[in-house]
């Protein structure tokens, strides 16, 4: 089957990990007989370098044309660092969440146990923690209006907002997936303090009834940023806000072992987006030392969009082997290093001989 595919590689380290996602995609093809055809486009500072816009409307179209978009990282130093800058690597993110209407981002969270001993955390602590974050992505802070600076410059705002049906809408996703895993979905909110909040809460409570089968639970945001890193094995999906959930899945991330092991899916109303949950890593560019496993465990949520599950499992199959074989990038074994290429094109040559031992036996 044919699909179309937009490359959205982005800033810093997006271009390289994006190549090895793309590499494992072929592999993919090749054994499985799909026809990917990728369009790649601008995003973020690259695309403001080029046209001097983050989100150019060539891009969107590329992106409304795709079955699925494979997006890198966006973001540059030189922007991090200019806080006066007007147009911003960022926006071109938020304004393609915007566009493509991708009101959930899906962000799975599991433990490697060969890997175990790498987090920060004990290991009886992380071993066989398993669970989803699910971040509104469209709403809150990060686009309320008004935002900015007052007249004088001395002053500084944004806003959380939030409707009824902003919120009722990826509940509803996150009971959904609660559904399909172990029933038991637990809400973050800061509703002591925040009047968005105060609606998220009233709104779960009266979603809550119509999924009498899923557990729901209630949790204030500074309690679960604690209880994550002590006890992740009792979380199964987690539903949050904007914010809220861009936060607690970085925290979450030492779970694993690195941020460079954790994929997303960004679903809504139109072309879904799947990228690593990592930002550009700029210090990396260049060096061939980022690790794209979590940008081709995008990949293998991409295909999974398909429908193409068998095909994502032997990206995920794959994925454990290397890292059961210790063949990593230095963020994870910093003794014998593998570099960016290494890893992608070990993992892809693992895809094509997992489908030859399927033929054999
Ligand atoms: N979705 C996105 O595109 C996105 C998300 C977050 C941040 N950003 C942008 O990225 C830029 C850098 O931000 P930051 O430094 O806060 O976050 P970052 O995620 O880029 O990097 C933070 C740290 O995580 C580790 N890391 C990240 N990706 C890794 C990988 N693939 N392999 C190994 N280690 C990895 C590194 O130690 C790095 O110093 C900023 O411009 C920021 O705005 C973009």
């Amino acid at each position: 089957m044919k699909y179309n595919i937009a490359l959205l590689p982005g800033d810093g380290i997006g271009p390289e990990i994006i190549e090895q996602g793309v590499k494992v995609l072929n592999a993919i093809s090749d054994v499985y007989s799909h026809q990917f055809e990728f369009t790649s486009a601008l995003v973020g500072a690259a695309a403001i370098d080029a046209t001097g816009d983050p989100y150019p409307d060539d891009t969107h179209k590329v992106c409304m044309n795709s079955d699925a978009v494979f997006f890198g990282a966006i973001g540059d130093p030189k922007y991090d660092n200019n806080p006066k800058a007007k147009v911003r690597p960022e926006q071109g993110l938020l304004r393609m969440r915007k566009k493509l209407g991708l009101y959930a981002n899906i962000r799975p969270v599991n433990t490697f146990p060969s890997l175990t001993f790498k987090s920060p955390l004990r290991q009886d602590i992380v071993e066989g923690a398993d669970f989803v974050v699910i971040r509104e992505l469209t709403g809150g802070i990060y686009f309320g209006e008004p935002s900015g600076r007052s007249e004088d410059g001395r002053t500084a705002f944004d806003s959380c907002v939030y409707t009824v049906e902003e919120i009722e809408r990826i509940l509803k996703l996150a009971y959904d997936i609660a559904a399909k895993r172990n029933k038991r979905l637990t809400v973050v909110d800061k509703a002591n303090v925040l009047s968005t909040s105060r609606l998220w809460r009233e709104v779960a409570q009266r979603i809550e009834n119509e999924y009498s089968d899923i557990e729901t639970d209630y949790m204030f945001v500074d309690n679960a940023a604690m209880q994550l890193i002590q006890w992740p094995k009792k979380f199964d999906v987690v539903v949050t806000e904007n914010m809220f959930g861009d936060i607690l899945t970085d925290e979450a991330s030492v779970i694993t072992g690195s941020l460079g092991l954790l994929p997303s899916a960004s679903v809504g109303v139109h072309t879904s987006v799947f990228e690593p949950i990592h930002g550009s890593y700029p210090e990396a560019a260049g060096k061939n030392i980022a690790n794209p496993i979590a940008t081709i465990l995008s990949a293998a949520l991409l295909l999974k969009s398909f429908d193409l599950n068998s095909e994502a499992l032997a990206i995920e199959n794959a994925v454990k082997e290397v890292i059961d074989q210790n063949y990593l990038t230095t963020d994870l074994n910093s003794d014998d290093p593998k570099t960016t290429e290494e890893v992608g094109t070990k993992i892809a040559k693992l895809v094509k001989e997992s489908k030859s031992i399927q033929y054999a036996s």
